[in-house]
């Protein structure tokens, strides 16, 4: 990352949501920015995707400029993000009567726990967003991690809400790029890697795996939630290219790989794969896209009423008229209708793919990197 693109982000960071960035969440946050600055933040996302299809030079370039892609993608949902779903920016599966935020933590530990952190390891969380899963981990593990982020906006809310949690000794967040983790840290640094739902806004899976490889130390374990299309996933069909068309679109990925691609470049850069296995593959009663289906009847707990309203298609629905109503007399700026609709186009081919089996954002992958590395 070079110095110029790093300062560049910062100082668009600090011109759209100004200096006081942790507390503030939500509509509070959202109306706090600076509207020139958020028009232009817009318009800089939207116009990786102009023409509402796919298109292969358009394609293309969002590869080159991954980096600026979902920069500009995170600066523009992230209050969004906060407000429909809390400061984990994940899915997860469901039991029957287990409230969101429980099944949230509980796919949070589950990572941890098959990477196998203990309290005295260094973990690096790769794409950290702002927070949530590295406080949760730290909390249930007792180690200390690194986030790491390419987000300004999201690191300055990830180390306000450490404090507030009174974490900062156990968590440090650092700006970086996830494709270039060996500028940022020395090889064989870290005792364990995890990754949730990240590394999708990847421009290549093999050569982010290889940085990760790097700074991992040998003997190190690298557990990642993958989001990959499924081998159910057919390259000339059209219904599946749209669905995963909306996905990129909507969630501010350049190109959604395969599961096969994942696979090989985990196994190309030289791990040991210990699990694979897709956790949305199964027959749970409740599956792990409902909070975005319009379906009460899969609502668990009483206390999820307001989430599951926020992120259902009534509820976005009553969002977008508000967000469209603010814009028009002024009081949000202008663009915000625009964000509200990439992130309802996202929500519509995240469920199609989630019910057709073509898509799952739960791959989970656990590798080892060898006590002998043979490079
Ligand atoms: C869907 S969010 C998941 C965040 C977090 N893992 C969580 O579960 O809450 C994806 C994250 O990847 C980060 N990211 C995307 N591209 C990146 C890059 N090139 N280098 C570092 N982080 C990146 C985004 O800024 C965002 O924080």
């Amino acid at each position: 990352m070079t110095t110029e693109l790093r300062q560049r982000q910062a100082e668009f960071t600090k011109q759209l949501h100004g200096e006081e960035i942790g507390p503030k969440v939500g509509l509070s946050a959202l109306l706090s920015k600076d509207k020139k600055s958020q028009k232009l933040a817009v318009s800089q996302y939207l116009d990786n995707w102009k023409g509402g299809v796919y298109d292969q030079d358009q394609e293309q370039e969002r590869l080159e400029n991954y980096n600026e892609t979902t920069h500009s993608y995170y600066n523009i949902v992230t209050d969004f993000y906060e407000y429909g779903w809390g400061s984990s920016f994940h899915f997860s599966r469901f039991y029957k009567g287990e409230s969101f935020q429980a099944s949230i933590a509980r796919h949070e530990h589950y990572l941890a726990y098959m990477a196998g952190i203990k309290k005295q390891d260094l973990v690096l969380d790769v794409g950290c967003g702002v927070g949530g899963p590295a406080r949760e981990i730290a909390n249930f593990t007792g180690c200390h991690i690194v986030g790491l982020n390419n987000n300004d906006y999201q690191i300055a809310k990830a180390k306000w809400g450490a404090k507030k949690a009174g974490l900062d000794k156990n968590l440090e967040f650092i700006k970086g790029d996830f494709m270039d983790l060996n500028g940022t840290f020395e090889e064989n640094t870290f005792d364990k890697v995890y990754a949730i739902e990240a590394t999708c806004h990847a421009p290549n899976l093999e050569k982010c795996y290889k940085e990760i490889y790097k700074v991992l130390k040998p003997g190190g374990v690298f557990a990642v939630y993958e989001w990959v299309m499924t081998d159910k996933f057919d390259e000339n069909n059209e219904e599946h290219q749209k669905i995963r068309y909306e996905i990129e679109l909507g969630d501010g990925i350049p190109k959604m790989f395969s599961v096969d691609v994942a696979r090989d470049a985990l196994k190309n850069c030289g791990f040991d794969v210990l699990v694979d296995k897709d956790l949305a593959d199964n027959n749970d009663e409740v599956p792990w896209y409902y909070p975005l289906t319009g379906e009460w009847k899969y609502v668990q707990s009483i206390n999820d009423l307001a989430t599951f309203f926020r992120t259902s298609y009534l509820g976005r629905k009553f969002t977008n008229t508000m967000v469209s109503v603010m814009e028009k007399v002024g009081i949000a700026p202008e663009g915000s209708v625009k964000v509200t609709e990439a992130l309802e186009n996202a929500a519509v081919g995240l469920v199609a793919g989630g019910r057709s089996k073509l898509f799952t954002p739960m791959m989970l992958f656990v590798a080892k990197k060898p006590e002998e590395p043979s490079a």
